[in-house]
């Protein structure tokens, strides 16, 4: 299968990934897995906000994108946050988030990671080609998922540093564990952001900003203290914090900046860019991902970025790809060691012709080979979202801006 633009789809295609809406919280089917589409499914899709689908033709033969948990605990997990900021917005942020509820989010908490570890897939691409609603919900539980797999490459290869200062090895799933906690509920703090200033297009001032500032420490003071312990707090209150002190709540620097906090910071980073939001389109997952590893040695720190990049993979699989020959090609596997160099098919020629029999190149051994950019089609027009020159104006707006602090501020702000 493979991943194909909605604005591209054409009768013919057939849909290889059910795709999923919830209404009133309850999880359904937009089209199911096989139907073949229509044009009047496209309008549909493109009505509910899904940017693209999966698809299965000749092309794409052989390659499973991997799902590193299944929807169904996807869902289950994005219900228990659900349930979480449903009651504490009802009480307007005066209630704790109490035991009991810590307890069913530490269950899902365990369960992803079991399904992380099952899985044996350690580069992983966000490709929960949902449709775009509850945004805050998929975001707590694409940070979770991301920042697991990230603490577990990080924790078993850099260790984690006890009391006294000594580096330790031990204990990994159960720190993990805790911060899975604080990654669920890193953002429950914004329910006390008004949603006018949550939702406002444009750029915030600076009493707006000011108010954003105090989600973390917010979302610290809503939970049962003796529910959460340090590890998960930590990262709810460090979040926003960057190692060159210009994050916030606190201006912390350094050391000072949690592990858990950094890996939280990187995976909220991630996908706050490359993922639709209320007003903002998403960023291609490259660019998401670029973004962090720019972030080395001011956000965060540089180990972990390594950890971040052996984790993570710029290029989902199944997506197309414009090679630096000109030729087109489909991302058919993702290499743990060389996450931006991993397995193509190499499909078109640079005329845009298919090729009669398809070249698979593992670009590790062709390094005079690289993507250039990531493709809405194979074929015909390869823009996103069907209209190439608004996408290009409106990443050229936001490219330096996303680079700066304020810039990432805003991006998560807008969920
Ligand atoms: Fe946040």
């Amino acid at each position: 299968m493979r991943i194909v633009s909605t604005s591209r789809l054409r009768s013919g295609m057939t849909l290889a990934r059910s795709v999923w809406s919830s209404s009133r919280g309850v999880r359904q089917a937009l089209l199911t897995a096989g139907t073949p589409l229509t044009e009047g499914y496209r309008r549909g899709l493109e009505r509910a906000g899904v940017w693209a689908v999966y698809v299965d033709d000749g092309f794409s033969s052989g390659v499973e994108p991997p799902e590193v948990i299944t929807p169904e605990t996807r869902e289950r997990a994005m219900q228990a946050v659900g349930s979480v900021y449903h009651r504490a917005a009802q009480c307007g942020g005066h209630t704790r988030v109490g035991a009991d509820e810590v307890a069913a989010l530490d269950r899902m908490v365990a369960q992803v990671m079991h399904e992380i570890a099952q899985s044996g897939r350690l580069v992983w691409c966000l490709d929960d080609l949902g449709a775009f609603d509850r945004y805050t919900l998929r975001h707590s539980v694409n940070v979770l998922v991301l920042g697991l797999m990230v603490g577990r490459e990080a924790l078993t290869t850099l260790g984690w540093s006890d009391w006294r200062g000594d580096v330790r090895y031990d204990n990994v799933e159960e720190r993990l564990r805790r911060m899975g906690l604080g990654l669920l509920l890193h953002d429950v703090g914004k329910i006390l952001i008004p949603e006018p200033i949550l939702k406002k297009p444009g750029r915030l001032s600076a009493d707006e900003m000011d108010i954003v500032r105090q989600h973390p420490q917010a979302g610290v003071d809503m939970v049962d203290g003796d529910a959460l312990g340090a590890l998960s707090r930590v990262v709810i209150a460090g979040h926003h914090e960057r190692i060159d002190g210009s994050g916030y709540p606190a201006g912390r620097s350094g050391d000072a900046v949690h592990v858990h906090a950094q890996i939280a910071g990187m995976a909220d980073v991630y996908d706050a860019v490359s993922s639709t939001r209320v007003y903002q389109a998403r960023r291609p997952t490259q660019e998401a991902w670029e973004l962090v590893l720019s972030m080395s040695g001011s956000g965060f720190g540089q180990p972990l970025v390594e950890a971040f990049k052996r984790s993570v993979a710029p290029y989902p699989e199944g997506v197309a790809v414009l090679v630096s020959d000109g030729r087109r090609a489909l991302v058919v596997r993702n290499d743990r060691e060389h996450t931006s160099r991993p397995l193509i098919r190499v499909t078109h020629d640079r005329e845009g012709r298919a090729l009669a029999d398809p070249e698979e190149l593992a670009l590790f051994d062709h390094p005079s080979i690289t993507i250039l950019d990531t493709l809405a089609d194979l074929e015909g027009d390869a823009g996103w979202a069907g209209d190439r020159d608004e996408q290009r104006g409106f990443a050229d707006d936001l490219a330096g801006e996303l680079r700066t602090h304020e810039g990432i501020e805003r991006a998560e702000t807008a969920a």
